[in-house]
């Protein structure tokens, strides 16, 4: 090959290059979205205004309502706002027997809204394979026939039909290499399966690392079912793959893909339409906690967002709805079941989100609601000469330490020290490595103020409407940053957040 071959053939590759670039790029732009359910079992069930209120000041552009409410549906148009709606249960075997009744049920809780309301899908039932197994035999009937009334409108190329599918239905799920479908289903799951590839639609799933983790007696451990990094040796690795999973999520939806091709299906994309963790439980649900639902849905959030896709399918996102909007309280059975939501009936969040940089979703994120304290258990000496450090060359204005001050009680090292590392990673606007002070500092969310010492970070405004995508705020630190009391390697000191974790998902 001459010289000039050679070059006309590199540059002919990287026009290739660049064009698949593109066009990767082109179809990132829809990339994966976050949406939440809406589930309506409160016994002050805000009116369809007040949540479309909700979810605009939240910024949330994607919704999967349980049924096709006429008031809800209404209240939704023209807010741009897409919507998922279901064909309830109870409904499904009418539909699933009657061509006639299928049209009719598209035509009134469909048709009748568009375009106004941007419906984008068709949820038929809910788990009927496990739900209600007997209207099983005609659940790909109710697709094909709400599909052909689709198409009888013209809408099937906006309005994809599919049926969401608990993800119990998936046995041996690990290592997902070897998973498969419940082979009872067989006959029904490739009816199904045929259907969702020959009109485009997504493989609908259910994934609940919550249950998993609960029913596992021990064998998962928390960290794997929050996202959470896991020491090495606690890693889940697929023999048969050698693919490293580092989290239950990801581990289940690879575990669907591998069952779908099992039964001769690979390119079918999955939508999880519903996941996420409960804020509160019984005595029988320890990790029902505040705390770990924030983990959880936090990071699920930022894993989604990010199009990270699963170890079996790396960069193919996974769009998921999370579960849910509201707490429901009137809904029966454990008290977790009734505080799967992300806001009470008034709207106020049961717990804000960890979201920094995750782009425009959840406006009420508390990405600069962050503190800077003292590590628990820290080191008092080296408390105490950090402190000094903050105090002296940190520049920080430690006057309400003193003696008399609004800050001087208690009067104790960790106090003090939580005080000025705070004010330090305040001033220093929270960039990376500005809460490190040797170790012995660590961010949280939970606000330090006590009595009439307020800490900086606490007055200010609620609505962080996070408008970056970038994964690390600015790096410009101070001209401390050479100094042992501030960490100079970017994103990895902001572990608390869970940025870290996700990094770390994605290298493994
Ligand atoms: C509805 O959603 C689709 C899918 O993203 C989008 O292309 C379309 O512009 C939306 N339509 C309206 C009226 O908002
Ligand atoms: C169902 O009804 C649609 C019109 O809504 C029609 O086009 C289609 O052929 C019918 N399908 C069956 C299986 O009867
Ligand atoms: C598979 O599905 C059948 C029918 O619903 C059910 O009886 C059986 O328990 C399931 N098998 C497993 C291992 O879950
Ligand atoms: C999948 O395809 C393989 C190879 O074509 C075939 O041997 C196998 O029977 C198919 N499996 C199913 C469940 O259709
Ligand atoms: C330090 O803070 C105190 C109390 O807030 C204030 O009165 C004082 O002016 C500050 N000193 C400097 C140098 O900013
Ligand atoms: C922020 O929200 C919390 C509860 O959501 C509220 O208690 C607090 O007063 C709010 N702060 C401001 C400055 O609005
Ligand atoms: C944030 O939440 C509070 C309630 O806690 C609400 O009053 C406020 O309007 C919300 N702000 C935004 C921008 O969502
Ligand atoms: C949040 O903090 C960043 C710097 O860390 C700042 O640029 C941004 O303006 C802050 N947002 C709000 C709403 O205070
Ligand atoms: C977010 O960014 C978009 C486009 O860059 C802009 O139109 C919008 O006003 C921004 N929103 C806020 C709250 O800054
Ligand atoms: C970072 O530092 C450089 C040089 O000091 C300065 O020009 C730039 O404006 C800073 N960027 C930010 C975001 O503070
Ligand atoms: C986001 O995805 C990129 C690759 O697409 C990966 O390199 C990066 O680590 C991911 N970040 C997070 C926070 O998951």
């Amino acid at each position: 090959m001459s010289f000039e071959s050679l070059v006309e053939n590199l540059q002919m590759a990287l026009l290739v290059l660049l064009m698949l670039l593109l066009s990767a790029a082109a179809s990132g732009e829809e990339g994966a979205f976050v949406g939440v359910n809406i589930g309506t079992d409160l016994s002050d069930m805000p009116s369809p205004t007040q949540v479309v209120a909700l979810l605009k000041t939240q910024n949330i552009r994607h919704v999967r309502l349980y049924d096709a409410d006429r008031a809800m549906l209404q209240a939704l148009a023209n807010t741009g706002i897409q919507v998922t709606v279901s064909v309830p249960n109870d409904q499904l075997l009418g539909i699933g027997q009657s061509n006639a009744t299928a049209a009719n049920w598209v035509a009134r809780n469909v048709v009748a809204h568009i375009p106004g309301t941007n419906i984008t899908a068709v949820a038929v039932g809910s788990e009927i394979l496990t739900a209600l197994p007997n209207a099983a035999p005609v659940l790909v009937s109710a697709l094909r026939f709400i599909q052909s009334a689709l198409v009888a409108s013209n809408l099937d190329s906006k309005i994809k039909v599919s049926t969401p599918h608990s993800s119990s239905i998936i046995l041996d799920s690990f290592p997902p290499s070897q998973a498969f479908f419940n082979r009872s289903w067989d006959p029904i799951m490739v009816q199904l399966l045929k259907f969702l590839q020959s009109t485009g639609s997504p493989f609908m799933l259910n994934v609940y690392p919550y249950y998993d983790y609960m029913q596992s007696n021990g064998v998962i451990p928390l960290d794997y079912a929050l996202f959470r990094p896991l020491p090495p040796n606690k890693e889940a690795v697929d023999s048969n793959t050698l693919l490293h999973y580092t989290n239950v999520f990801d581990a289940v939806i690879d575990a669907a893909y591998f069952a779908m091709s099992y039964l001769n299906f690979t390119n079918i994309p999955i939508v999880v339409l519903e996941s996420g963790w409960p804020s509160k439980g019984d005595s029988s649900e320890p990790d029902a906690t505040v705390e770990n639902a924030n983990t959880y849905n936090s990071n699920l959030i930022r894993h989604v967002l990010n199009n990270t896709g699963t170890p079996k399918h790396p960069g193919t996102s996974v769009s998921t709805y999370i579960y849910e909007l509201y707490n429901e309280d009137a809904r029966s059975g454990a008290l977790s079941e009734k505080n799967w939501g992300l806001f009470d009936a008034n709207g106020v969040p049961v717990y804000v989100l960890r979201l920094t940089d995750s782009g425009t979703v959840f406006a009420n994120d508390t990405t600069n609601q962050t503190y800077c304290v003292a590590r628990d258990g820290a080191d008092p000496k080296m408390l105490q000469a950090a402190l000094d450090w903050a105090c002296g060359p940190g520049r920080v204005n430690c006057s309400l330490l003193l003696q008399g001050k609004s800050c001087y009680e208690p009067d104790n090292v960790a106090a003090h020290a939580t005080y000025a590392f705070n004010l330090y990673y305040q001033m220093m606007n929270k960039a990376p490595g500005s809460c490190f002070f040797n170790g012995v500092a660590t961010i949280t969310t939970t606000n330090p103020s006590h009595g009439t010492c307020i800490f900086p970070g606490s007055n200010g405004v609620n609505s962080t409407f996070i408008n970056g995508t970038s994964l690390a705020p600015s790096q410009n630190s101070s001209s401390a940053a050479s100094s042992p009391y501030v960490h100079n390697d970017g994103a990895w000191t902001i572990m608390v957040t869970v940025g870290a974790l996700l990094l770390a998902a994605a290298i493994l």
